[in-house]
């Protein structure tokens, strides 16, 4: 029996399932970062953690026993790979299980952001509605419109499926064109700047590394058009947040869906008020048949190392370096 150290409970069986095999020890609190995680992992052979846990080269070079970290999310920008690859440790993900979940909730954002649903239901609440109107809360409709997709991963690419039956023009931007997602409509383009200057909506769908940290800067939100609107799904540090309140407060965007925060889970005040602003707490996969899901991959991922195998799904591992 190998030690587990679970930052944190999970939905769903699958953690029950792996203690009926495996020393599993699961705390309840904030998260954990440094040498307070290098602590509770102590000997574990695998730590299974969420994405706001901080995992440090401190944890490699204390957590000597350690053979896999289990990151229960797609994104593993809180996990030092370096560090983990150095120390031969696998660091694995959670992908595919979440991409439609994902998908679905930036579609969320993006009506509930062009058709003002959030706005028209504090209207009504707030006992303002006093009969249809041919000019009440107008929004922007989506056919024929452009949005532009930065970062066409799984969750870009179905992000692009659903945008496409909504009757939206599709282009794209990432490292190199993605022929083989089979979607032809979708249009490649290889420079940001330029993709920015063409659409009507943004999404962002890249993963968080240091290249793509601010990726969308100042320069770049005012690159877009005006009256364009932004979407982040992805990682709040790719848009520099304090910039993203000067395009929208100046009228230079039209608006934003934001699912995730430059400094979460802390919100720029200048978001808070402002009525064109859709605003969810990290929601994207959040749905009790995806979450547990999740919770059934990392158990499969720390059950494959543990049994002396590679996992279902590495990012990072023995052979295996990190991405550039
Ligand atoms: C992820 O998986 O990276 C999401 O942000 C949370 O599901």
């Amino acid at each position: 029996m190998a030690r587990v150290a679970v930052t944190s409970p999970l939905p769903g069986e699958a953690l029950d399932q792996l203690a009926t095999l495996h020393q599993v020890t699961v705390r309840q609190g904030p998260p954990l970062s440094g040498e307070a995680l290098a602590t509770f992992v102590g000997n574990a052979e695998a730590l299974i953690c969420l994405l706001a846990d901080r995992v440090d080269a401190v944890v490699f070079e204390r957590a000597k026993q350690l053979r896999v970290v289990a990151v229960y999310a797609v994104g593993v920008n809180n996990v030092d790979l370096p560090a983990a690859y150095g120390a031969g440790v696998w660091v694995t993900n959670t992908p595919d299980v979440l991409t439609d979940a994902t998908a679905d909730l930036t579609m969320a954002l993006l009506l509930a952001v062009t058709r003002r649903v959030v706005e028209g239901d504090r209207f009504l609440r707030e006992g303002r509605f006093t009969g249809w109107s041919p000019d009440l809360l107008l929004g922007t409709g989506l056919q024929g419109k452009h949005l532009g997709i930065v970062g066409f991963g799984r969750i870009g690419q179905a992000v692009a499926r659903r945008a496409l039956a909504f009757g939206m023009k599709v282009m794209y931007h990432s490292r190199r064109p993605h022929p083989e997602a089979g979607l032809p409509e979708a249009i490649w383009v290889s420079d940001l700047d330029a993709l920015l200057g063409q659409v009507d909506v943004v999404s962002l769908h890249c993963p968080l590394t240091p290249q793509t940290r601010h990726l969308l800067n100042r320069r770049r939100l005012f690159q877009m058009r005006k009256g364009a609107f932004l979407i982040n799904a992805a990682r709040g540090e790719v848009v520099e947040e304090g910039a993203l309140v000067e395009a929208l407060t100046s009228g230079h965007l039209a608006g934003a869906g934001l699912d995730v925060y430059e400094h979460e889970p802390q919100v720029h005040p200048g978001l808070v008020n402002l009525p064109n602003v859709v605003l969810l707490p990290h929601l994207g996969s959040a749905t009790r048949e995806t979450r547990e899901a999740m919770a059934r991959l990392v158990v499969e991922n720390v059950r494959a190392v543990l049994a002396g195998g590679p996992p279902a799904t590495p990012v990072v591992g023995p052979g295996l370096p990190p991405p550039t």
